[in-house]
């Protein structure tokens, strides 16, 4: 029988999830079907347990509901409770275990596709909300030389570092303090510049030589990847690749295979 397979989230229409993952499962030979299902914030839970009562045998959750689903399983893996953020639902015997392979997904796409060396690093975070609360504790897992938050709510870095600071090197600071050192890599998880305002960091932490990754991906240009390469950036990238590789992981949950992603990727955007 075809299992149930699926995306969570709100608006959902424009996810790649369903490409990605029914290109995985022909690859695979894995009789899955994979939706995409529209749910509002105010009615989850209700709609959430609908699916699981319809079979369902698990779910990717996307913005802006990954907090809130945390919420509702009955376990949640150590990647998915120190981030505080579910993006994988597994269903098994009627209990649902929440997962979060967006970190695991960053390091495939930036130590394997990309090539880059994290060991001993130097890595700047823009941003320090859940995106990055999802990404810096596989960031200093690689064992990076530090890791840098800066934020325009230096609370909310500074929230960040006295909860990972036991894992690694790891500090924070405004945009304006940003400057005066360089860096290998540049990642950008703030949504800023998505309004069309210029994103609000100094353009002195770009140079040629660094690294620089968007979170987010687009058709074209992000308004990060237009501003990096405006101010001198040769080496940028988009999150596709974290895309397709955190989708192979929550694959690999499921369905216990691991697909190849290069064909995959080659297709996106
Ligand atoms: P996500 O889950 O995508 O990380 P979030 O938790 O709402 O979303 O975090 C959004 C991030 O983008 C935050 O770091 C936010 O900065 P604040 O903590 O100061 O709110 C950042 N951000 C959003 N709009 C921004 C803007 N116009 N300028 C600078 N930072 C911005």
């Amino acid at each position: 029988m075809t299992d149930r397979y699926g995306v969570i989230g709100h608006p959902i229409a424009h996810s790649k999830s369903p490409v990605i993952h029914n290109l995985f499962a022909s690859q695979t030979d894995q009789d899955i079907s994979y939706e995409a299902f529209d749910i509002a914030p105010e009615v989850l839970s209700t709609n959430l347990y609908k699916l699981i009562d319809d079979g369902i045998k698990g779910l990717n959750v996307t913005v802006p509901l990954k907090n809130d689903v945390a919420e509702l399983m009955n376990d949640l893996s150590d990647r998915a409770l120190v981030s505080g953020a579910v993006n994988t639902v597994e269903v098994k015997d009627g209990k649902l275990t929440g997962d979060n392979t967006d970190g695991v997904g960053l390091i495939r796409d930036l130590h394997d596709n990309l090539e880059l060396q994290l060991e001993n690093s130097a890595i700047l975070i823009l941003g320090a909300g859940g995106a990055t609360r999802g990404i810096v504790p596989a960031l200093l897992e690689t064992g990076p030389a530090k890791i840098q938050i800066a934020n325009r709510t230096l609370e909310k870095s500074k929230d960040l570092v006295t909860q990972f600071s036991s894992l690694g090197d790891i500090s924070a600071c405004r945009f304006d303090e940003l400057g005066a050192e360089s860096f290998d890599l540049i990642i950008n998880a703030t949504s800023a510049g998505l309004d069309g305002e210029t994103p609000p960091f100094p353009a002195s932490i770009i140079n040629a030589d660094v690294v620089c990754y968007d979170l987010s991906y687009a058709m074209t240009d992000t308004p990060f990847t237009t501003w990096a390469k405006q101010n001198g950036a040769t080496k940028v990238h988009q999150g596709w690749g974290m895309l397709v590789e955190q989708a192979a992981e929550s694959f690999f949950i499921w369905r216990g295979v691991r697909p190849d992603t290069g064909p995959v990727r080659t297709r996106l955007p």
